[in-house]
């Protein structure tokens, strides 16, 4: 659980050139996904490679506060000995999901349409996210929610004793979203569809059909139709889990914009509802290739070779590409600040509702080390101003959002004066292991006191 804890202060300071192999961890989506599906199955299922970082590790005790077994045997190796689909028990205490949404909402999903109450709470970032987007579906369900208001944790959440299945159109796009109402379509009776205008990451609807559940994806002109057969008997798994394609985002990134670096991030998945970055990045005209492109687990993967790339262009990054890549703004953006020309980043104002307003974060950071950002609503512009030609010098807000705190650490490798943040130890919810991966490359962030 992040924010709870001693501010920890870094600073990045330009470094040589980055070099080796960056071995990321788990993938954070997928691992939330394991646990949560682990528990509603009856029998063991195992997991290699699960991310060890707070987000997961929250949604693991949840998951033991259900009534599930979850044990840690060592070097990501983990068991879930699940209750089954329905099974799930009170829990004698608060749910804490720390900082995490995505655990937040999904368990919410799960837990909805059985006959119990559970209430959660996170961190102050979580505290202040909306739930509203989830609560609204599940009281269709037959769920009643009560929390603070706005929609916000800590809230209570009373199961439907008789749910009924429904059809709901997501209305914004949102993985979260979708997977809560497919979550708590699992313990209603009959067909319960969800239907996305846009496609969002699909690591439910996969992961749903490789535990045994029916259900059915339909592509019509409404948008993606996803149909769910309830109460089903989900069947263990043994997964392994890949490694974190917005975690690798990072190293890519810095490598790009780092004279002389040449860094290979190896088994990465491509799944295109992810993948949007690197088409991105490509787009920019960074020195990015996928080697060794091959098919695991029913999905692309590759071993990603960043090498640095000294005529970036500012492109206008097409909306549509925003869902796969809605994590990948932060860095992105740093990456633009290197580029000549102004780098465009349009409908992404669901960026205002992550850990922390993404774009007012990284907007005021960026300009406080130089650079000129238009925002709006729903967009924002980054003026490049071409390598070497980044001042710095800049101490910046990480406003309990990882994503933000490693986005300038990546910065300050690159720019002429150091750039720090007031606190890097939201960096542990999903890289827990990014200081020493970066160091192993020729990074030189250190832990400062102000
Ligand atoms: C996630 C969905 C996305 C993403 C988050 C992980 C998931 O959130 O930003 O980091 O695992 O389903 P939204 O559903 O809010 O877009």
């Amino acid at each position: 659980m992040s924010g709870h804890g001693t501010p920890i202060p870094m600073t990045s300071r330009k470094c040589g050139p980055l070099r080796g192999e960056a071995h990321v961890p788990g993938d954070k989506s997928i691992s939330h996904r394991s646990l949560i599906l682990g528990a509603l199955c009856v029998g063991q299922t195992r997991i290699t490679g699960l991310l060890e970082g707070e987000d997961v590790l929250d949604t693991a005790a949840a998951m033991r506060a259900f009534g599930a077994e979850v044990t840690d045997h060592g070097g990501g190796e983990w068991s879930v000995d699940g209750v089954g689909v329905g099974g799930f028990a009170e829990p004698e205490q608060v749910i804490d999901c720390g900082n995490s949404g995505t655990g937040v909402r999904l368990i919410m999903g799960a837990m909805a349409t059985s006959p119990i109450t559970a209430t959660f709470t996170g961190d102050a970032s979580l505290n202040g996210r909306p739930m509203g987007r989830v609560t609204d579906p599940l009281a269709l369900f037959g769920a009643r929610a009560f929390g603070r208001v706005g929609g916000r944790l800590p809230m209570t959440i009373i199961g439907a004793a008789d749910p009924v299945p429904v059809r709901y159109t997501v209305p914004v796009p949102s993985a979260q979203v979708k997977s809560a109402v497919l979550l708590a379509g699992l313990n209603a009776p009959g067909q319960t569809v969800v239907i996305e205008k846009e496609a969002t990451r699909d690591h439910t609807e996969r992961m749903l059909r490789g535990f045994g559940a029916e259900l059915t994806v339909e592509q019509t002109a409404q948008g993606r139709v996803i149909t769910l057969t309830g109460q089903p008997e989900l069947v263990p798994q043994t997964i392994v889990v890949p490694r974190d394609t917005s975690s690798a985002a990072f190293p890519v990134c810095a490598a790009i914009i780092t004279e002389g670096s040449d860094v290979l991030v190896p088994n990465i998945g491509l799944n295109p509802t992810r993948a949007g970055l690197f088409e991105t990045l490509r787009d920019m005209g960074a020195d990015l290739t996928y080697e060794n492109l091959r098919e695991e687990g029913g999905e692309p993967v590759a071993d990603l070779r960043a090498r640095f790339s000294p005529d970036l262009r500012g492109i206008d990054v097409p909306p549509e590409r925003a869902a796969s890549m809605i994590d990948e703004y932060p860095v992105l953006s740093v990456v633009a600040a290197f580029a000549q020309g102004k780098t465009g980043m349009h409908g992404v104002k669901e960026l205002r509702v992550k850990e922390s307003d993404r774009i007012d974060a990284m907007a005021k950071g960026l300009r406080a080390a130089g650079l000129t950002v238009e925002e709006g609503e729903d967009w924002w512009i980054v003026h490049g101003l071409g390598h070497g030609q980044v001042p710095g010098g800049a101490t910046v807000e990480s406003r309990l959002d990882h994503r933000i705190a490693m986005a300038f650490m990546v910065m300050g490798m690159a720019t002429r004066k150091p750039i720090s943040v007031d606190d890097g130890s939201p960096i542990a919810t999903s890289f827990p292991i990014f200081e020493p991966l970066m160091a192993g490359l020729g990074a030189r962030i250190e832990r400062s006191n102000r």
